[in-house]
């Protein structure tokens, strides 16, 4: 897919505009002509329908997509991105937008940012997988007459990490396992060509040395080592501050000897460590002024001779040891040591993002992130944000009575599974246990937003990429 700001309409090139309910005010030269099939009802304005128009003598253009905005006095951002999904390469292989059709009471930066993110969201296929793959050659212009070039840059640069995060996670365990991951870091780190960027991968030799045995109990039962993945991006360099992002890295999980009874999807489980390398790849793209980590535990969670058992007491690398209950809640072990160690790399503030329990998909479902932590203003903000790009969050709490029932184990210091109720204030609750005074944090639960089995809004099947721009937002607003 190809983004060109174009300078004018003129041409053969099929034109898009968005059009209300009311009088049509688009270009001169079609305003009576469109007016008039409107009001012989032959076209529908209704929010995101799309009518295909031959403009005859009236212009060169070989045709016109109107896409219906509704009503002018209901337009906001989100009625855009219904219209701005409608734009795809099925309309056909070349289209011009003009941009100030879609503007109306809206921000020209801001819609071309979202038209840029809509198209290349809905525009994105996974068929890696298949043996006939569908052609990139979608060409999709800008028509403004603004300076807005670098906004053009900017986001797609964002659209572009967003779709390389959900390659990542729609990629099944046979196509990306530990060492494709570390590689595939690797890999971008040498695209990115920044000074500023520096990568270190560390074998199960050194993760043994730190003594990280929740992280390594987990990888127990694989066949392939554990890895831990710190990628590091100095962009503020006269700042002293900096934040990690740590992203929960289980390449698949079958939830070990607490054997899951489905499941399918668990390829997914990688989603918080694809979305970290996007918000990392995003930034880095576009220079964003932060000092930025990206932390990512990287194993399977699988059975085999070696692997951990219920019952099983394993101690972390902040000394806390730990009640094995269910060897599925495999996902909070690796991030207490991955959370121990961003501190240990003198992190004050962790953003760490994870697919980590069913719990949160019964309390929120598909279309709303869970959010926990121990810093209101990082939450509110993050929060704020993420209902600004249509990516909405709920804070959920972590109570002293959930914090008592993580501490109940007769055996160890915690219990890796405080059961069903409270399931996803539950894991936020042991992840908190592994942060240390002083340090602002904030646990985001994508477990029911990652990945899409029965998509909605005429979205794509799979990853959905949820979390990267909402991050890079925040981030750029540090
Ligand atoms: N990876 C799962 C959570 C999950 C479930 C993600 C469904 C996406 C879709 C996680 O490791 C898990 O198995 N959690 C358990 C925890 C329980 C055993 C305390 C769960 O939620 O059932
Ligand atoms: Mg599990
Ligand atoms: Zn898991």
């Amino acid at each position: 897919m190809e983004f060109i700001t174009k300078v004018s309409i003129e041409g053969k090139t099929p034109l898009v505009y968005g059009a209300f309910n009311e009088n049509i005010d688009i270009h001169p030269n079609l305003n009576d002509y469109l007016n008039d099939l409107k009001n012989d009802g032959l076209l529908d304005l209704s929010l995101g329908a799309v009518n295909k128009i031959y403009p005859f003598d009236k212009l060169e253009n070989k045709a016109l997509f109107i896409i219906g905005l509704g009503d002018k006095n209901n337009y906001d951002y989100e009625k855009l991105e219904k219209a701005g999904s409608k734009i795809t390469k099925k309309l056909n292989k070349e289209l011009i937008v003009v941009l100030d059709s879609f503007c109306h009471n809206l921000n020209k930066e801001e819609v071309l940012k979202k038209l840029i993110l809509t198209t290349l969201s809905y525009n994105y296929h996974y068929d890696e997988t298949k043996s006939k793959k569908t052609q990139d050659d979608f060409s999709l212009g800008f028509y403004f007459t603004e300076n807005l070039h670098h906004v053009i840059e900017e986001y797609v640069n964002l659209g572009m990490a967003i779709n390389n995060t959900r390659d990542l996670i729609n990629k099944p365990y046979n196509y990306l396992n530990t060492n494709d991951l570390v590689n595939y870091a690797q890999e971008l780190v040498n695209t990115l060509k920044n000074d500023s960027v520096e990568i270190e991968v560390l074998n199960k030799e050194k993760i043994e040395k730190l003594g990280m045995n929740a992280f390594l109990g987990v990888n127990k039962g694989s066949s392939i080592d554990a890895r831990l993945i710190h990628l590091k991006y100095y962009g503020d360099k006269e700042n002293a501050e900096k934040i990690s992002i740590v992203g929960k890295g289980l390449m698949f999980d079958t939830g070990g000897y607490s054997l899951k009874q489905k499941m399918n999807t668990m390829k997914s489980d990688m989603g918080g460590a694809a979305t970290a390398l996007g918000i990392f790849e995003a930034c880095v793209n576009n220079n964003v002024k932060v000092n930025l980590e990206v932390i990512i535990c990287a194993t399977d969670n699988r059975i085999s001779q070696d692997a951990l058992l219920p019952d099983d007491v394993v101690t972390a690398m902040n000394k806390k040891t730990i009640e094995i209950v269910s060897t599925d809640a495999e996902g909070r072990l690796t991030l207490a040591d991955a959370i121990t160690y961003a501190q240990r790399k003198g992190s004050k503030k962790i953003i760490d993002i994870a697919t980590l329990t069913g719990a949160v998909i019964v309390a929120l479902g598909e279309y709303t992130t869970g959010i926990f932590g121990n810093d209101q203003e990082m939450i509110d903000k993050i929060c704020n944000i993420g209902s600004k790009e249509n990516e909405h969050l709920w804070q959920l709490p972590i109570t002293d009575y959930i914090r008592e029932k993580v501490r109940s184990s007769k055996v160890a210091d915690l219990t890796n599974s405080t059961g069903r109720s409270m399931g996803a204030s539950g894991a936020a609750a042991f992840l908190e246990e592994f942060v240390e005074e002083g340090t602002k944090w904030v646990h985001l639960d994508i477990a029911g937003t990652c990945f899409r089995s029965q998509p909605a809004y005429n979205e794509a099947y799979g990853a959905s990429g949820v979390m990267v721009k909402t991050l890079y937002e925040y981030l750029k607003s540090m």
